[in-house]
């Protein structure tokens, strides 16, 4: 065996146990690159006598062509390894079902908030808005309720606590969003108007179907000849929309409240059966507002002149809206904040009800 035969089997073994390309690469370089070992005795060749050279040169050049071949043939074998190694590590089952996805709820306030607002901006309203806790001139005096007016008992007032060297009566927690009535007309050009003020109100009361907070949405229409027959109208027009039933009958019964005159409940014709209230139809009447047109006092109020201007009112809470259209019997369990509850009575946030896609 000659030196070129021990190159031959030198080269082989490196070949073979090369574990890379990077290490193929070194053993090319190092027999065949520029100053490679095989490439030195190759140039070797043109000064050889002509009886060596006609040994060697043909062995010289089958051992190139050898290490050539042998370093393709373990290129491709390492390339191959890499991919099934990667292909093992990044292991992908795009067959697998996806992993269950949770979706959240729209609570039933904020869905009929928003349908509330919607009927009621496709009639002309704009809302506005006021701060919940609200002085005592705003809530009460304002609205033409003194201090003292047998009404502030009926509103179980929360009162915020002064400072102890404050002489101003103490603010309280809203008692209802008719003070947004005044905020908004005794703005420069309050009035005329036609808003909505969706919101939190609170009275001290709890049972079945009083909780110390819970939504209001009051309406206001002040203009030189709005009459009770606009306030009918809208109600009607509002009711309609929002049960979505064709010949719902609305009753307004003569009430009584501080801030218009005259005043009217509105209740909505209906029957009980079995325990399940059916709206539109039957001997039964549900009170669902008050409303009626705006006192004198209460534009006086706002230093807008009754001679020129006047309107209606009306005030409705939503979470009893929410009861009665979405069938919902206890009106604590809106605010227990209990997800199996919102599970249930919640709306799917892809699929929310509008007066263009159906209310339901
Ligand atoms: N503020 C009244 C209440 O909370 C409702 C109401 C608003 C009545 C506007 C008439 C006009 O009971």
């Amino acid at each position: 065996m000659d030196d070129i035969d021990e190159m031959e089997k030198s080269y082989l073994v490196s070949i073979s146990s090369a574990s890379s390309l990077d290490d193929l690469e070194k053993i090319r370089v190092k027999g065949l690159g520029k100053k490679g070992e095989v490439t030195s005795l190759m140039k070797s060749i043109g000064s050889m006598e002509e009886t060596e050279r006609r040994v060697r040169a043909p062995k010289l050049n089958f051992l190139k062509s050898r290490i050539i071949k042998e370093i393709e043939k373990k290129k491709t074998l390492i390339t191959e390894e890499n991919i099934n190694e990667r292909i093992s590590k990044e292991w992908l089952d795009v067959s697998r079902p996806s992993r269950p996805s949770k979706m959240g709820k729209i609570h039933p306030i904020s869905q009929v908030t928003d349908e509330v607002v919607e009927i009621f901006s496709d009639l002309g309203f704009s809302i506005a808005e006021g701060p919940q806790v609200e002085s005592d001139w705003y809530n009460f005096d304002a609205l033409n309720i003194p201090p003292e007016h047998p009404a502030r008992q009926e509103f179980d007032t929360f009162y915020v606590n002064s400072s102890s060297d404050s002489e101003s009566p103490p603010h309280v927690l809203r008692t209802h969003t008719s003070p947004v009535q005044i905020r908004h007309m005794e703005k420069k050009g309050g009035v005329p108007c036609r808003i909505i003020v969706p919101g939190k109100v609170f009275r001290s009361d709890y049972d079945q179907t009083h909780t110390p907070m819970f939504n209001q949405l009051e309406g206001l229409a002040i203009d030189k000849d709005l009459t009770m027959s606009h306030l009918k109208w809208t109600l009607e027009e509002f009711c309609r929309a929002f049960f979505e039933i064709g010949d719902i009958e609305l009753r307004f019964r003569s009430s009584h409240f501080p801030f218009t005159e005259p005043s009217a409940e509105v209740d909505i014709r209906c029957s009980w059966e079995d325990n399940m209230l059916k709206l539109g139809q039957g001997d039964s009447w549900l009170e669902i507002l008050g409303s009626g047109m705006v006192h004198p006092k209460v534009l006086k109020a706002c230093n807008v002149d009754p001679n020129c201007y006047q309107g209606f009112a009306f005030g409705m809470g939503i979470d009893r809206l929410a009861m009665l259209k979405y069938g919902i019997p206890d009106l604590r369990s809106f605010f227990e904040g209990d997800v199996r509850w919102l599970e249930h009575y919640g709306f799917n946030p892809l699929e929310k009800p509008s007066i263009h896609s159906g209310l339901t």
